[in-house]
């Protein structure tokens, strides 16, 4: 299975568990998903399905991934992690290929209180045997088809999302505007996030480039203003792939890793705390 090599773990995980190879095509470097122009050169005869990942929440290009995966009857497959309620192309994000995998972990753009996901799909069959997996393999109790897993969202976890989902709108909102705020202030003395224009871009993480990111991040960390870098390491290089994938070299993917940091963004961050976030790091790098 093909996915991005600049993602969190996860992605490979799952291609993992499913017995299959993850394959990593290199990113582009202005939205940091998957590149589709280097896709179809990592197709090969035993390839299964694509796993796009709406990076920080833009919407990965979809168009022409859809249209690869049509050429070569591959399974398209979302992973919408960091996407709930972005769009592209006037449809959301988990309804443009045949699933949609979401998660609920609380620092995502709709977060429960604990663990949770969701997967969306398109076909009424498939959704049979996704709720047959989640239950142990199981369609009635105590009987049991197939080895299954104990993946249900627990009630507590479903009241909390059911509440925060009507607001889920108004959130990514507010996620836009302290992005778009931070790249007024910050567009002339970092790489501030591109916004490809071609669905919306829901802010799940505010990541920049910049060459002097420790500096930045230690007089953030001096202020007590938190930042974070995702993702430091792309999977090929990860220690658990690393012997595997030794031969190979993803340069975009790999710049961007040792460049890369992301800011607070929330969608209750005030406009004055991104003005004092942004104003921090220009005095960590021009004094
Ligand atoms: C891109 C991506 N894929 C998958 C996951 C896995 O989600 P979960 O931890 O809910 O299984 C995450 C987040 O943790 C993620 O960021």
């Amino acid at each position: 299975m093909i996915t991005t090599p600049f993602t969190f773990i996860a992605t490979a995980e799952a291609i993992c568990y499913a017995g299959a190879t993850p394959v990593f095509v290199d990113i582009d470097p202005k939205t940091f998903n998957i590149d589709p122009a280097l896709i179809e050169a990592a197709i090969t005869p035993r390839t299964k399905a694509l796993i796009p990942v709406h990076l920080f929440g833009q919407p990965a290009d979809m168009a022409p991934i859809k249209a690869v995966c049509d050429k070569h009857q591959l399974t398209l497959i979302e992973d919408c992690a960091q996407s709930f309620g972005a769009a592209a192309g006037g449809k959301m994000t988990g309804t443009l290929g045949a699933l949609g995998c979401f998660s609920f972990f609380p620092s995502k753009n709709l977060g429960c209180y604990g663990d949770g996901g969701l997967i969306t799909c398109a076909s009424e069959e498939l959704a049979e045997q996704i709720k047959v997996l989640r239950n142990h393999g199981s369609r009635v109790r105590y009987h049991h088809s197939v080895i299954g897993f104990n993946s249900r969202l627990d009630d507590i976890q479903a009241a909390i999302l059911r509440v925060k989902l009507r607001r889920i709108d108004e959130f990514n909102n507010g996620r836009r505007r302290v992005a778009h705020l931070y790249s007024e202030l910050l567009g002339d003395i970092a790489t501030v996030p591109y916004e490809d224009n071609k669905g919306v871009h829901v802010y799940h993480q505010y990541t920049l480039l910049t060459d002097r990111r420790d500096a930045i991040m230690a007089t953030l960390s001096e202020k007590q203003i938190s930042s974070a870098v995702y993702y430091p390491i792309p999977l090929h290089k990860q220690d658990v792939f690393a012997s595997a994938y030794a031969g190979i070299t993803l340069p975009v993917a790999e710049d961007v890793a040792s460049r890369c940091m992301s800011l607070p963004v929330y969608p209750e961050m005030t406009d004055e705390s991104v003005r004092l976030v942004a104003q921090t790091i220009r005095e960590a790098l021009v004094g």
